[in-house]
């Protein structure tokens, strides 16, 4: 086993400016503020409103928030991962004109896919070509500009995503701190129930397919909600428990922000009280490759060197896991 741990050095974010709330959506679908609120636990999202702007702009920001706050010369990043459901286009990877833009130039570049478990797996990757010591800097970004694959007739899912990305720097630690052990699942029978059907090579989009509307998300919420919920949880408790932590040992959950019903049971499970769960799902929805990162961005100030997080997520796919990894600096 290699002795080089990674560890995250530097946490940037970016959301657009535009909010929609759901005193918004109540004008444009048939649903309700209560309905939602309980359902889901979200307030409002952020949209990309401009429509010659992908995800790369908003990983563009988070990369460029991180680069200012660490004060890093792009010049010295080896390697650029932008997790992303949404890449600008089918076919050349967002990450690679990401790292273009923000001036790493000595870096290679690829995107991942894994839905909502899209950064979960981009911390292992991260950490792996970290821990190879062949890299010594990897940016990993998750971003996402949902609202391009969003149908906003469909109340079933407009209500749920938003906009958004998140960058993190995993760089080698000499003192242990960094990802310390993962448990990654993956399931293809889940692709049935959370999918956009056409637009890939499977049912290359036509005229037909935008007729019938293939090219936007669609999911069976119950039965993904009835996945989640038991496997995030599983996996979390897993975790925990073959790393010999408790409940009073665990400073940290961070969860996906799909559903605030799906983290309250994952936080059961392990027996964490609220305080110890991070959560802005109110304020962002689900940013399916952004959660992680944008949790990072919010609770920064909070978190501290040796801190013990539990990050864990459930996607489509279906893709899940957890990851345990010791916080490796005090901001300021
Ligand atoms: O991050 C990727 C992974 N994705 C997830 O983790 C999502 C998991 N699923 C969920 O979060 C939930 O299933 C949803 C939030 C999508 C839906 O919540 P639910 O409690 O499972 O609702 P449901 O689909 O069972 O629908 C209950 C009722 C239905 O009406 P009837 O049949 O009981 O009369 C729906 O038609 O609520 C209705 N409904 C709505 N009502 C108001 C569905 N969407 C809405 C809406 N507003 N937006």
């Amino acid at each position: 086993m290699s002795s080089i741990t990674a560890a995250i050095t530097a946490v940037g974010a970016y959301v657009p400016e535009y909010r929609l709330t759901n005193a918004i959506l109540e004008t444009i679908v048939d649903t309700n503020d209560e309905w939602i609120t309980t359902r889901t636990g979200i307030k409002e999202r952020r949209i990309l409103k401009d429509p010659d702007k992908g995800t790369s702009y908003m990983a563009i920001k988070a990369a460029e928030d991180l680069l200012r706050k660490r004060k890093l010369d792009p010049a010295e990043i080896d390697l650029v991962l932008v997790g992303t459901a949404t890449p600008d286009m089918p076919v050349a990877a967002t990450a690679v004109y990401v790292a273009s833009e923000i001036g790493a130039v000595n870096a290679f570049a690829f995107d991942l896919q894994a839905a909502c478990s899209n950064f979960l797996y981009g911390m292992s990757t991260a950490a792996s070509f970290v821990a190879s010591g062949k890299y010594k800097k990897v940016l990993l970004i998750g971003a996402d500009k949902m609202s391009s694959i969003i149908d906003y007739t469909d109340r079933t899912t407009c209500i749920i995503f938003g906009d958004g990305a998140g960058a993190v720097l995993f760089e080698p630690n000499a003192e242990g701190y960094g990802l310390q052990d993962e448990y990654l699942r993956s399931d293809g029978k889940g692709r049935e129930f959370l999918k956009i059907e056409a637009g890939g090579s499977l049912m290359p989009a036509s005229v037909e397919t935008v007729e019938n509307k293939l090219h936007y998300v669609r999911q069976d919420g119950k039965s993904v909600f009835k996945f989640a919920v038991s496997n995030m949880a599983e996996v979390s408790a897993l975790v925990m428990e073959r790393n010999g932590l408790t409940h009073e040992d665990v400073d940290w959950l961070v969860p996906h922000q799909a559903n605030r019903r799906i983290i309250d049971a994952t936080a059961n499970r392990m027996d964490l009280e609220a305080s110890k769960v991070m959560m802005n799902i109110e304020k962002y929805g689900n940013t399916t490759s952004a959660t992680l990162p944008l949790l990072l961005h919010d609770y920064e100030k909070q978190l501290k060197k040796g801190d013990n997080l539990i990050f864990a997520a459930f996607g489509g796919g279906f893709t899940w896991g957890a990851i345990y990894l010791t916080w490796a600096y005090d901001t300021n």
